[in-house]
């Protein structure tokens, strides 16, 4: 694909957009509904690249699919039944995917080979690793990193483990393999992460006992096929938030948007910065959902902390971008983790829009980021995705925002979270 020419100042957002599934939920609905006993039905899950490495992933140890119109119905296999896949498990670009994969399929009684594309490739894998094997499993892997290969398993220890990093991925990895431990597992969690898997296996009739920060796992694998509604994805309404609060003379609405508190950091800290927002048609479908409507709005900078980050990780570049346009400086530490998303997204953000003309400086752990400074290039200038979805995402919506001409590199990355993107921002630019 050659670069995409973006759409620069000019026009305003406005309309309704329905967003696709969470990612996050999308995943679980699809694992938990591999080892549930009957036929699970999904509704709105996210199509995209990411979801279908973990279909092809459960494909590979025998699960069937189906669609049904928009459903997909997940013919379950209990975790006892799952067969040895013919092939190594290519995660592609997906961390989720593959973390949380280690953690279902920890015990499986025969050997497995997960790999992934260069991202993913790049990305740490001793975060799971490392409590996998304090509960048995054997795993061969040069440095920590894919391709890593399970080795068959017959028992799982319970484990009493304190998340050295915030990340749900790995809470959730451990909480997979602990239903299917001989005693009781306790994961501690110093700053709390999405609680998607928690609430997900509840929906299969498995419950995970939350005191404070601890969360207690007994042993329990059988699950009951059920329905799960997907509720659109905030990382992806995000995109929208911040452009209609940027461009000006917008008015967006956004459907269905799932707003569970351990996701919403998106909306505290842009509320922290003066933005406002209308919530309507607020119900709970398992997760709380609701529909947001926002209009351009002046902002002022703010402070991002370490207990932020988990609530809004993956909505970080957007931040910093909203960061460019307030009034006053922000400061973001505590989320030295972007260093290891799809892309280094401290380099890549501060690389990328600073040539815009914005003033970010990359720290350690975060951004200073310098306000309300206008985006202008001044000769045709193009940008990259790096092939990270968010990254690319976030610079199209800087880029509605910058005078001169901009086009982005690698804009097929949206396929990892959001295909439907660009058709999404032709239907709402007027
Ligand atoms: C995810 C958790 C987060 C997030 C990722 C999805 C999940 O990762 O960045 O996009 O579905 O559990 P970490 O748990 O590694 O922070």
């Amino acid at each position: 694909m050659g670069n995409l020419k973006l759409q620069t100042m000019g026009r305003h957002l406005r309309g309704t957009l329905i967003m696709p599934g969470d990612k996050s939920i999308s995943h679980r609905a699809v694992m938990l509904g591999s080892i549930a006993s009957g036929d699970t039905r999904i509704h709105n899950l996210l199509d995209s690249q990411d979801v279908n490495s973990t279909i092809t992933a459960m494909s590979n140890l025998g699960v069937t699919f189906e669609y049904d119109g928009a459903d997909l119905i997940v013919h379950g296999k209990s975790l006892a039944t799952l067969t040895e896949p013919k092939q190594v498990l290519n995660m592609e670009n997906s961390g989720t995917s593959a973390r949380l994969l280690m953690g279902l399929l920890a015990k499986q009684p025969f050997t497995l080979t997960f790999r992934g594309d260069s991202s993913l490739s790049k990305r740490p894998f001793a975060r799971v690793i490392k409590p996998l094997m304090a509960m048995g499993v054997s795993f061969v892997t040069k440095n920590d990193r894919l391709p890593v290969t399970k080795l068959a398993t017959k028992k799982l220890k319970g484990i009493s483990y304190e998340l050295p990093v915030a990340s749900a991925q790995v809470k959730s990895a451990i909480i997979l393999a602990a239903l299917q431990a001989d005693e009781t597992t306790t994961i501690i969690e110093p700053i709390p992460t999405r609680d998607h898997t928690e609430r997900m296996l509840a929906s299969f009739g498995i419950s995970v006992k939350r005191v404070e920060n601890r969360m207690i796992v007994e042993p329990q694998t059988h699950l009951i096929a059920t329905t799960i509604q997907v509720p659109g994805d905030i990382s992806s309404a995000a995109y929208w938030l911040i452009a209609a609060l940027l461009v000006p003379d917008s008015d967006l609405t956004l459907k269905q948007v799932g707003v569970n508190p351990t996701r919403t950091g998106i909306i505290s800290i842009l509320t922290r910065m003066g933005a406002s927002f209308e919530f309507a048609a607020e119900q709970t479908i398992g997760e709380p959902i609701a529909d947001i409507r926002v209009q351009s709005q002046t902002l002022h900078g703010t402070t991002v902390t370490a207990t932020d980050v988990p609530t809004m990780i993956d909505e970080m570049p957007l931040i910093v971008l909203a960061a460019t346009q307030a009034k006053g400086d922000t400061l973001i530490t505590g989320a030295s983790e972007l260093h290891v998303k799809e892309s280094d997204r401290i380099a890549t953000v501060t690389t990328q829009l600073n040539k815009l003309g914005a003033h970010i400086e990359a720290k350690e752990d975060g951004f200073y980021v310098h306000g309300d400074t206008p985006l202008h290039v001044t000769k045709p200038t193009v940008i990259d995705s790096c092939g990270d979805h968010r990254v690319g995402m976030m610079l199209a919506i800087a880029a509605l925002i910058t005078t001169g001409e901009v086009s982005l590199a690698r804009a097929d990355a949206v396929n990892i979270s959001y295909p439907k993107f660009f058709k999404d921002l032709d239907e709402v630019l007027s």
